[in-house]
């Protein structure tokens, strides 16, 4: 058969190398790739968010399953586009994508179903929010515990942690006057904020079962030691000792269980890849938010230990046959990305710089480089967005895939280029406490 993977990231270059895997598949396209798909499928040159080009592509090349990587076209409704045309597409509908899409509507239907999340308000002007907050905290530099947040999508960034409440006051001013994140701001949402370890716990549901992945730990702040901005995450490493077999149960039961009913009872039946982001809190584990779609950079590790053919699984979704399936078969060892990201990310940065190195990366054992923001200029690999590579590598243990993981990183080069230095350090505090 033939795929089209939807997307150019790190997480689009994992899936198409897992899929490409499976015996029953033929040709596996990259719609648009990056210099990594490139390299080792056969990238297209369409957007992502281009609905019409896709669909008449699926078309053209009798493309047998699609499956959409990234949120932006899943919140278009390129699933329901797809699928109206007849073709055979992996991904939750336009609908259901809200969860991700508002976290307006998220939050919301967390209170309803009575999942654990953060105490919030949501707020339709930046002036009501500003209210708020002046009313909650009176004094100029007084402490403010809040998390502020854009309603739409934001790649990740539209969430600003506050400690002050003039933190909290240029946040909203950010989001609402500023408008940084566009008509993602149109709403607002002010939350408690949650003291805890961050996990990333993804299901692949048909709307009816529920097949829970290994649970994965992200680094979403730039900086060593879970210090400065927000990005679309540095790293991830699975399976996270924080998260034994007891506490799975739970967050089957009190989280995943609740959401996809109540996306059915919301007549948004919920198909694809459900991610739980989670604050592991003193009072239990909590939802930061719910993603539609594989966690980049989670998913690079993830796919790294699965056993079983992917496109067995992604088609038993599409079919609601999960429950028929075989339990997953996983790699007992674990895996470990490092992102490899541009000078100035999460802020403005250059693109087209050169990488070096590359192939003696890969060589290293155990190592995989997926790629995200890169292109080919003639032969040459090229930056091309803020998370470059997504390094990645399975060791017998933690601090073994770790090691090979970072000898990889150092083989490669370019100018300005940086990573996070203590990928997967906190499961080994968890393990050793
Ligand atoms: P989100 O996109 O909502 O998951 O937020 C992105 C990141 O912001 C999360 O991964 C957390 O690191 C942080 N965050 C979001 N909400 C909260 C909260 N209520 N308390 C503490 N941190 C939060
Ligand atoms: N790793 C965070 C995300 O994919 O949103």
């Amino acid at each position: 058969m033939n795929v089209l993977v939807v997307g150019g990231g790190g997480r689009e270059h994992a899936l198409a190398w897992k899929i490409s895997q499976s015996p029953r598949v033929e040709k596996v396209f990259v719609a648009p790739g990056n210099a990594g798909t490139a390299r080792d499928l056969v990238n297209v040159p369409i957007a992502a968010t281009d609905k019409a080009a896709l669909i008449q592509f699926a078309k053209d090349e009798s493309i047998d399953l699609t499956i959409v990587g990234p949120e932006a076209p899943l919140v278009a409704g390129l699933v329901d586009d797809m699928e109206a045309e007849g073709l055979r597409v992996f991904g939750p509908s336009r609908e259901a994508a809200e969860l991700e899409g508002s976290k307006v509507f998220c939050k919301n239907l967390l209170h309803t179903a009575n999942i654990p999340t953060a105490g919030y308000q949501t707020f339709r002007s930046g002036d009501e929010a500003i209210r708020y907050i002046k009313d909650r905290y009176p004094e100029p530099g007084e402490p403010a515990h809040v998390v502020v947040k854009a309603d739409g999508l934001a790649a990740g960034k539209g969430v600003i942690v506050c400690s002050t409440r003039d933190e909290a006051l240029d946040a909203i001013d950010r989001i609402a006057s500023r408008r940084e994140f566009g008509e993602a701001g149109d709403e607002l949402i002010i939350e408690e904020k949650l003291i805890g370890q961050e996990a990333s716990v993804l299901a692949i549901t048909d709307g009816e079962t529920i097949v829970t992945l290994p649970a994965a730990q992200d680094h979403k702040p730039a900086n060593d030691g879970d210090t400065g901005p927000n990005t679309g995450g540095m790293g991830a490493y699975c399976p996270t000792p924080m998260i034994d077999e007891e506490m799975m149960t739970k967050i089957e039961s009190d989280v995943l269980v609740p959401i996809v009913h109540a996306m059915k009872r919301a007549r948004r039946p919920f198909k694809g890849v459900l991610y739980a982001g989670l604050m592991m809190t003193a009072a239990g584990p909590k939802v930061l938010e719910f993603n539609v779609r594989f966690g980049d950079p989670e998913c690079q590790p993830l796919l790294m230990r699965l056993k079983t053919d992917l496109v067995d699984i992604l088609e038993a979704a599409i079919d609601s046959r999960l429950a028929e399936l075989e339990p997953l078969e996983w790699d007992q060892r674990p895996s470990i990305c490092v992102v490899m990201a541009s000078e100035g990310y999460p802020g403005d940065y250059e693109k087209g710089r050169e990488i070096t190195g590359l192939d003696e990366a890969d060589a290293v054992d155990g190592v995989k480089v997926f790629h995200a923001g890169t292109k080919l200029v003639d032969t040459q690999v090229v930056t091309d967005g803020g998370r470059v590579l997504g390094v990645t590598a399975i060791g017998d243990t933690i601090s073994g895939a770790k090691l090979q993981a970072y000898t990889a990183v150092k083989q490669i080069r370019w100018r300005g280029a940086w990573c996070r230095k203590d990928i997967s350090d906190k499961a080994l505090q968890t393990s050793a406490t």
